[in-house]
């Protein structure tokens, strides 16, 4: 099938076209972080306008890119939730608008689904597997036993890893958002001479918490005598980005053991994050577990990531009805729950 996908859930405007659920024709995105890196995060109202602005001139380059006009998809993909729900609405209206016009099948994917099944546009991976969904908004932990067939594991009790990030980065000064600056920060510092805690690694759960690791670096930054140095916030981002990456990697691998999995997805943009890669490259070579990370654009919100469920689901004769509706919260395990069947 020749699917249009669209994604609005934060401050990406993104649209792809996708065939048969696994070749990209195209994958656009704008992004709009010059819009809100001067408020030091994002500001939903924005988010939304600048969404309506973006998203049909987007799909007209969208279907440019792939060489084809409307009359040519088949079927409709959209980001359903959850994000903010301005946002959502915004990628949720129009294609509702465009499967009525154009009387085209339509389904709404959970924005995290997305995320886990994107590693299917570059290579497939067998299930079952482990996925570790690490993004702005989750860090959670999933066994994967087919398109819609996902049980939580584990989760964050507080933050998300990729909000940590941004957090902590706005702490030391650097601009959102935070994850890739302190990426890169991290590779000049040396986070030896500073220990920040493990949160729950000591707990049996598979759950994570990141709330208190960034009191821990607030602490310290109140302990320092004068405002730090570049190489000191080197030096804190290394530290901070170590002790997060060593706690998703043990959990994980846990949570690998426990369910006896062998294959493990990484996915969402802290899967960006060169230290994850690293120590789970690492974790490869001494565990039976093969790691899978998507390239970064397909970590990072994209739209091209809709298509591996929306396909599945479209063939399978599921459909979004026109109740559809935005949801701002929205539990990954009833993703699949929501649609009516069609012969
Ligand atoms: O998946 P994503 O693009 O959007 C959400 O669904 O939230 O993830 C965005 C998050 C942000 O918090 C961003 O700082 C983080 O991913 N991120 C990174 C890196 N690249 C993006 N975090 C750590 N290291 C990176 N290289
Ligand atoms: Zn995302």
């Amino acid at each position: 099938m020749l699917l249009l996908c669209i994604e609005t859930s934060c401050d990406e405007t993104a649209v792809a076209v996708v065939r048969d659920g696994r070749e990209i024709l195209s994958n656009l995105i704008i992004s709009q972080i010059d819009i809100h890196a001067r408020f030091g995060g994002v500001v939903p109202e924005l988010a939304s306008r600048q969404h309506l602005q973006a998203i049909g001139p987007l799909v007209d380059a969208a279907l440019v890119d792939a060489g084809l006009t409307l009359d040519d998809i088949e079927g409709l993909a959209v980001t359903r939730g959850p994000g903010l729900i301005g946002a959502l609405l915004v990628g949720v209206s129009y294609a509702k608008a465009l499967a009525f016009a154009l009387k085209l099948p339509l389904v709404g994917v959970h924005h995290i689904e997305g995320h886990i099944l994107a590693i299917m546009l570059e290579q497939p991976v067998a299930t079952p597997f482990l996925a570790l969904a690490v993004s702005g908004g989750h860090s959670h932990l999933f066994r994967v036993d087919g398109v819609g067939r996902y049980l939580l594991l584990g989760r964050t009790v507080d933050d998300a890893a990729g909000e940590a990030f941004d957090k902590v980065a706005k702490m030391l000064g650097l601009p959102y958002p935070g994850g890739p600056v302190i990426d890169r920060l991290a590779a000049q510092g040396h986070g030896a001479g500073i220990r920040f805690p493990r949160p729950m690694l000591n707990k049996p759960n598979l759950d994570f918490s990141f709330s208190g690791l960034k009191t821990s670096v607030l602490t310290y930054l109140e302990t320092l005598p004068s405002q730090p140095d570049q190489q000191t916030i080197a030096n804190i981002a290394a530290a901070f980005q170590e002790a997060a990456v060593d706690v998703l990697v043990q959990k994980t691998l846990r949570a690998a053991e426990e369910q006896n999995l062998e294959r493990l997805v990484v996915a969402g943009g802290v899967a960006c994050n060169s230290g994850l890669r690293r120590a789970f490259g690492a974790a490869e070579l001494t565990s039976e577990l093969k790691v899978y990370f998507p390239s970064p654009p397909l970590c990072s919100d994209n739209a091209a990531m809709l298509a591996v469920a929306a396909d599945d689901y479209l063939c399978r004769g599921a459909r979004s009805g026109r109740a559809l509706n935005a949801t701002s919260n929205w539990p990954l395990m009833d993703a699949a729950g929501l649609f009516t069947f069609v012969r």
